[in-house]
């Protein structure tokens, strides 16, 4: 029976612990989409988790959903990320980079007036993005014609060679919460026809072109992907998630990767369902489990076998020693939305840790 403090393989990385800090975009990039020192500062207090996943994370230009979102297209982003790879290994951490495009999450304001582009012509109507210019409804994107699919692929595959360049652990493959790879994946955001459009198969593909490619980088056994079929977010939507976590999960075998990370509800709380019992049953590596997350729900899943590790979000940025507080039941800091996405040390690296704490 696994606990949640004990260690683990996750596929060619020991982890000291279960207890993982999911990504979360926190923008404090600088303008040319650089991680800054504050952002080393930042990772390597919470180098206790058992691993980081650092940051949706630009993998190619000219596609940014967040204003300051940090990216890993060229040898000065890889120079500068080295900064905060180092940092999180000087502190005994392991740290993965989300690697991502956002699809129709995209903003003309933020990519140098390039249109989004998406797998229809279908624009996210239920939130807003913020931009320099203050939040603004998102554009209708371009449908991506079959041609232009492969410059997408070798587009991760490069940010994959840029983030090993790095230092990083790993990689994981964004394909959640309704940006580039998920809105292929759902038949919401997918009106296409031909090779990637229609059936889950196809719908699947351009994930499955990416992983491969990614793969070829760094072996499967350092790359993990993210999905969330039941989130609403960003208008997504989805006529059978289940059936789509189900066969994902089988297929996903094949690829012998680090894990596979789901999201196991909505943060909209609009689509229910159970995806975590189908993806369990078929899914056959290392699973993490993530969203809304209590310790003792999260130890209890350990334990049951239902998950392996669980990655916990809002909980880290508040708790940089989030691990130490379990261990001892210590009580946790709340987080401050206001400053979730504003720029500079508050709200980011001014989280107190416990007296006692090693984190610093
Ligand atoms: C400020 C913020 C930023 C986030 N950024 C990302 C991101 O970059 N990539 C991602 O896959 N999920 C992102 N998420 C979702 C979180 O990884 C996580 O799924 C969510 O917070 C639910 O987990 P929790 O209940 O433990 O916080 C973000 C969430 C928040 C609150």
């Amino acid at each position: 029976m696994s606990q949640i403090f004990d260690p683990m393989q996750l596929g060619a990385v020991a982890l000291k612990n279960r207890i993982l800090m999911a990504p979360l975009t926190r923008c404090r990039a600088d303008d040319e989409h650089l991680p800054t020192p504050l952002m080393a500062e930042y990772y390597a207090q919470r180098a206790s988790a058992g691993l980081i996943i650092a940051e949706a994370t630009m993998a190619m230009p000219g596609c940014s959903a967040f204003w300051r979102e940090p990216g890993i297209y060229s040898d000065k982003h890889a120079k500068a990320w080295r900064t905060v790879t180092d940092a999180v290994h000087q502190k005994g951490g392991k740290i993965f980079l989300q690697i991502w495009h956002g699809g129709r999450a995209c903003h003309p304001a933020l990519n140098d007036g390039r249109e989004p582009v998406a797998p229809s012509a279908l624009a996210i109507t239920n939130d807003e993005v913020h931009t320099p210019e203050g939040k603004q409804a998102y554009t209708v994107p371009r449908a991506l014609t079959d041609d232009e699919i492969p410059a997408i692929i070798e587009g991760f595959k490069n940010a994959a060679k840029y983030a090993k360049q790095a230092g990083f652990d790993g990689v994981e493959v964004h394909g959640a919460n309704g940006y580039l790879l998920d809105e292929f994946l759902r038949d919401g955001a997918n009106k296409r026809d031909g090779a990637y459009g229609g059936s889950i198969e196809n719908r699947a593909r351009l994930l499955l072109e990416v992983i491969e490619a990614v793969s070829e980088v760094w072996g499967s056994e350092r790359v993990g992907v993210r999905l969330s079929p039941l989130n609403s977010f960003n208008s997504m939507i989805d006529s059978d998630p289940v059936a789509l976590a189900t066969w994902l999960a089988k297929r996903l075998n094949d690829f012998e990767l680090a894990y596979l990370h789901l999201m196991r509800g909505d943060f909209l709380g609009e689509q229910q369902g159970d995806v975590i019992s189908p993806v369990r049953e078929h899914y056959r590596g290392n699973l993490i489990l993530n969203m809304a997350y209590s310790a003792s729900e999260a130890g209890e899943s350990i334990k049951q076998g239902q998950a392996d590790a669980i990655a916990f979000g809002v909980p880290f940025i508040a708790n940089p020693d989030l691990p130490e507080r379990l261990q001892h039941g210590a009580p946790l800091n709340d987080a401050n939305p206001e400053t979730f996405y504003s720029p500079g040390a508050e709200g980011y690296t001014d989280y107190p840790v416990l007296e006692t704490s090693t984190a610093v």
